[in-house]
C-alpha cells in the first residue's frame, strides 16, 4: 500500500516533469520559428510580462519583491528602472538572475543589504523573456536578450 501511494506520487512529479519540458519545447519551437528580430522581442517581451508577475515554469518571479512597475520598495528591495551598472549588459543581467545577488547596493542615496535569491530553475528562455521585459518597460531602453545570451552564460 504504502509503496503504491511513493509510486503514484513519483509517477505524478514525472508527470509534471514531464510536461513542464514538453511546454519548454513547444516555447522553444515557438520561439525559433519567429524570424526576424522585432517579431523575437515582442514574442520575449510579452512572455516576459507573465514570468515577472507570476513566475515562469520553476520560479518565482520578480514582481513580488521589486514590485509591478518595477520601482521596488525603498531600502528593502531595489528598483529596476535605470540601473544601468546591472542591467546595461545582458549577461550581467542573466547572471543576477541564475546566481542571485549579494552585495551591498546604494540607489538613489537608498541602501540595500538583503540578498536577492537565485532562480537557476528558470529555463534560458523566461530568463531572457524576464529580462527582456524589465530592459524595455518603465522608461528602460536597454534592448531585449536573446536565450543564447543567457546559455552562454550558465
Ligand atoms: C525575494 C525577493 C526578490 C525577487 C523574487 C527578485 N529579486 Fe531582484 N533583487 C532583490 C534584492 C533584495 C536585490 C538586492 C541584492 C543585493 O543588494 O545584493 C535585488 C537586485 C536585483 C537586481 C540588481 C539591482 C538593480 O536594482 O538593478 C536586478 C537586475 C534584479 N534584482 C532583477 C530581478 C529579476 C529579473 C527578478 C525575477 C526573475 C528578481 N530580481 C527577483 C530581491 C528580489
Amino acid at each position: 500500500m504504502r509503496i503504491a501511494v511513493i509510486a503514484a506520487l513519483l509517477g505524478s512529479a514525472c508527470g509534471f516533469e514531464e510536461a513542464r519540458l514538453a511546454r519548454l519545447k513547444a516555447a522553444e519551437a515557438e520561439y525559433q520559428n519567429l524570424k526576424s528580430a522585432p517579431e523575437r522581442e515582442r514574442w520575449l517581451v510579452t512572455r516576459g510580462e507573465h514570468v515577472y508577475l507570476n513566475g515562469g515554469d520553476g520560479g518565482i518571479g520578480c514582481a513580488g519583491c521589486h514590485g509591478p512597475e518595477g520601482k521596488g520598495s525603498p531600502g528593502v528591495f531595489p528598483p529596476l528602472v535605470g540601473q544601468g551598472e546591472h542591467m546595461g549588459d545582458c549577461a550581467n543581467h542573466a547572471r543576477i538572475v541564475i546566481q542571485g545577488l549579494s552585495k551591498p547596493l546604494t540607489i538613489n542615496g537608498h541602501t540595500y543589504t538583503m540578498p536577492m535569491p537565485a532562480q537557476p530553475g528558470l529555463s534560458d528562455i523566461d530568463i531572457a523573456a524576464v529580462i527582456s521585459y524589465e530592459r524595455t518597460q518603465w522608461g528602460n531602453t536597454y534592448g531585449w536578450c536573446a536565450p543564447k545570451d543567457v546559455a552562454a552564460v550558465r
